[in-house]
């Protein structure tokens, strides 16, 4: 009766650990530096990490596993004050020349001026689907919660929860869809200047460095890439995919109400309406549901 009491105790806090490790790694189990290390600082308990650019150097890091599909988060407190010229990146990719990524670009400002969120997405090596929006909050005075949602029928960018973007799956249409790759996830600050802030008229000013960038509490709730199985695996609807399931198919009626107010009130720039750059002939994409 005790080694039965024993082992069911053993049990409970294997059952306890298994799901710690789901809910939060902490940075330093989940990350690491691939380049500029000498200018990433993890602190607290490993759920706070922080990258600095200075004169002399970006910094950068991503996660150790792959995954395809998942939700995928992250706290960002972006670069304060004079910001102009710094981008702060948070996205997913796969290597290889038809590699395909999911991104969210911070690119900064002069002081009081507004940050601009750039969106995009590549499939096998091909991107030119940006979207950009300013936003309805300063990001640099605290945390906010930016996440991918990414599953077999569609990509959504949450940020604290409202869907500012989707990219919907039209395969069935001839659109390539990311559905095949595995991808991590990376965080980077670097000097952007020849193009992020205005265009490129407005420069680092490196008396304002140096300029750090704040991340907190990363989770990828994601299927695990196991090799070429993966594929259809992590796509199945089951359980453990939660993400993938009918509800997350398509945003309900409140979630288009949001992702309507935000693209009325914040998006700046919208590739699909951009008929010079294509000239004239949009991506077929744009002529279909956006979301
Ligand atoms: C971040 O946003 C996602 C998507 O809305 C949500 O699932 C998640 O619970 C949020 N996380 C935190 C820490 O608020
Ligand atoms: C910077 O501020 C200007 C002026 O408000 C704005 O037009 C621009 O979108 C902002 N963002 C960037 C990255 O230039």
């Amino acid at each position: 009766m005790a080694n039965l009491g024993a082992l069911f105790i053993v049990l409970a806090i294997c059952l306890i650990a298994i799901n710690l490790s789901l809910v939060g790694a902490t940075f330093p189990k989940s990350v690491f530096s691939d380049w500029g290390s000498q200018q990433m600082v993890i602190t607290g308990n490993g759920d706070d990490l922080q990258l600095t650019l200075n004169k002399l150097s970006g910094s950068g890091f991503q996660t150790k596993r792959q995954f395809l599909f998942g939700s995928i988060e992250m706290l960002i407190k972006l670069v304060p004050g004079n910001s102009a010229g710094t981008v702060t990146a948070y996205y997913l990719s796969s290597t290889g020349p038809r590699h395909d990524e999911i991104d969210f670009e911070f690119l900064g400002n002069l002081s009081g001026q507004p940050y601009t969120v750039h969106t995009n997405v590549f499939t096998q090596g091909v991107g030119n689907k940006e979207q950009q929006f300013h936003l309805w909050f300063d990001p640099t005075a605290d945390f906010h919660n930016y996440t991918i949602h990414w599953n077999p029928n569609q990509i959504v960018w949450f940020i604290d929860g409202l869907p500012i973007r989707v990219f919907r799956n039209y395969e069935s249409k001839g659109i390539a869809f990311p559905n095949q790759q595995r991808m991590r996830s990376y965080s980077s600050i670097w000097d952007a200047d020849n193009w992020a802030t205005q265009g490129g008229r407005v420069k680092i000013d490196w008396n304002s460095a140096p300029f750090i960038a704040r991340f907190r509490r990363f989770r990828a709730r994601a299927c695990k890439w196991n090799g070429p199985v993966s594929i259809s695996q992590c796509a199945s609807n089951s359980l453990a995919n939660w993400w993938t399931s009918p509800v997350y198919s398509k945003l309900s009626y409140s979630q288009i109400g949001q992702l309507m107010w935000i693209r009325n009130n914040y998006m700046i720039y919208n590739y699909c309406t951009d008929k010079m750059r294509f000239n004239g002939n949009l991506p077929l994409e744009c002529y279909l549901q956006q979301y």
